[in-house]
């Protein structure tokens, strides 16, 4: 944090700018399968007051792009890295393989620890199991409390056959019944009120809502009473009940104090999955593709003392990679590691231009997929992905129609995105110049990949051999 202090010496006076020794507490909430059109800033038929009173007094970010699906925007969160750098471009690390985020790389919060935060990580997990090394406690959190995997039943905590809820390493019961939600607001209120409150602090809490299975409290689904088509009358109520626990975080951080010395960033991890309850109209394709709906995401940024410009929305790109560079800049923490991340900083508090140009979509080498961003331009290689439709929110029960996969005869597609943000003029054919120019760009960040790291299932790790509960401890430690 910096301040301007106005010094004085025989009636000269000047202003020094200098370093605060008070680094702000920082929460990061992630949201999972929320949509674009999600939140009641983009869409006023979902109620989000607490989450829009933040954003309406922060910073909406209004191009904040993460990857198709959980564990890679995850693993690029907080390694600075994209996924095809970490061997996680493939899709999610599955509960019974031996896949995690890698070792090799550090998490912003060992890097904040090793400088001298507490640090909480509080909900889903989602970066690995087979070993304790990949798991939060391991990887710089002081505490930690939720799901290992990916998904559970909210109330029972089932994740699959095998039982997942852990109070740091040790399994713990003391939530069964109790909505995640519920819990990971409870566990991570816990966390606030028990903080030293002489030391900074840097929550990072993933919600699973609003990912499958789709399950809230029935006080929250009968807001929706009006809306006839099942999945998204309860996906609804589910968000609604995760604002209701922002809104209750937020409390807990004024009561102790923190709200005058605080950074809050929301992002989602990908976009809703529209077969089940999550929409991204006007953008187009859904969770799991490069499609717009499928990256761009609901996100902002509220601080009361640390952002120099607000109430503003920020349409400058930023990646899910910025965060680690960003949060370690707001944090004072100088880091010169080799990332593919930028911080982002300046453009959020100053309303400043993205420290960036292009990014990476992704890189699959198994699919043989990838998408760039230059500029306005987006290239897409291969299918961007089946659920290609532009979809609009579901009014009744009737399935939808099959969708054509028509994305796969044409191996490359170029979209404008500040001039159709949703993607329904292909300008391949138009600029086959600037098609070459990109493709080439891809050519040359493709040959940087590491391979993706998809091992077979191993049944060593299935809970059955553990009582029942999914538990690390049946695979190798990283090379
Ligand atoms: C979790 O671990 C931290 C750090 O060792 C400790 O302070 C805290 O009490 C533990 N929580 C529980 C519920 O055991
Ligand atoms: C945010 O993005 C959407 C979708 O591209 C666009 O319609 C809207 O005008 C943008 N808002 C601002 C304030 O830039
Ligand atoms: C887990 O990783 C650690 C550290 O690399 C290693 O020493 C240990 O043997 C691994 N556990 C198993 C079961 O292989």
């Amino acid at each position: 944090m910096t301040a301007m202090l106005m010094v004085c010496w025989l009636f000269v006076c000047s202003a020094l700018s200098v370093s605060s020794a008070n680094p702000p507490h920082i929460v990061l909430i992630v949201a999972d399968d929320l949509g674009w059109n999600d939140v009641s800033w983009n869409n006023p038929d979902i109620s989000t007051p607490n989450l829009q009173g933040l954003a309406s007094q922060g910073v909406i970010l209004n191009s904040s792009y993460v990857m198709p699906v959980c564990s890679p925007t995850r693993g690029a969160l907080l390694t600075g890295y994209y996924p095809y750098h970490l061997g996680l471009q493939h899709g999610i690390i599955k509960g019974d393989t031996p896949s995690f985020l890698t070792t090799t790389k550090s998490t912003v919060s060992e890097k904040l620890h090793d400088n001298g935060y507490t640090t909480h990580m509080v909900g889903k997990w989602h970066l690995g199991m087979c070993n304790w090394t990949y798991t939060p406690t391991y990887r710089g959190f002081d505490t930690s409390g939720g799901l290992l995997g990916g998904s559970a039943g909210h109330y029972d905590h089932m994740n699959g056959n095998g039982f997942d809820f852990r109070i740091n390493t040790t399994v713990d019961h003391s939530y069964d019944g109790i909505h995640s939600t519920e819990a990971y607001t409870d566990i991570a209120i816990n966390a606030i009120n028990g903080q030293d409150p002489d030391k900074p602090m840097f929550l990072y809490l993933a919600y699973q809502a609003a990912h499958t299975p789709l399950q809230t409290d029935p006080a929250y689904e009968a807001q929706y009473s009006s809306v006839v088509n099942d999945n998204r009358r309860i996906y609804s109520g589910m968000v609604t009940q995760m604002d209701d626990s922002v809104g209750r975080i937020r409390k807990a951080l004024e009561d102790k104090g923190f709200l005058d010395n605080l950074v809050l960033v929301f992002i989602s991890d990908n976009g809703g999955d529209v077969n089940n309850g999550g929409n991204n109209y006007p953008l187009r394709g859904s969770k799991s593709t490069y499609w717009e709906g499928g990256v761009r995401t609901p996100a902002f940024v509220y601080s009361k003392t640390h952002l120099d410009v607000t109430g503003y929305t920020q349409s400058n790109f930023l990646h899910a990679v910025d965060w680690y560079p960003t949060l370690l800049e707001v944090a004072g923490v100088s880091q010169s590691d080799n990332i593919d991340g930028v911080s982002q900083w300046d453009m959020i508090k100053s309303q400043g231009a993205s420290a960036r140009t292009e990014f990476v979509y992704n890189i699959d080498e198994i699919k043989n997929t990838a998408a760039i961003r230059v500029g306005s331009y987006k290239l897409t290689k291969g299918s961007p992905g089946s659920k290609s439709d532009i979809y609009d929110v579901p009014l009744t029960n009737r399935r939808r129609r099959a969708v054509r996969n028509r994305a796969t005869s044409v191996k490359y597609r170029l979209f404008d995105i500040d001039a159709d943000p949703t993607e329904s003029r292909d300008l391949s054919r138009r600029f086959p110049d600037l098609v070459d120019q990109l493709k080439a760009k891809l050519d040359t960040l493709s040959a940087t990949f590491t391979p993706a790291h998809v091992p077979a299932a191993d049944s060593n790790g299935k809970p059955r051999n553990w009582g029942g509960v999914w538990t690390p401890g049946w695979c190798a430690g990283d090379l």
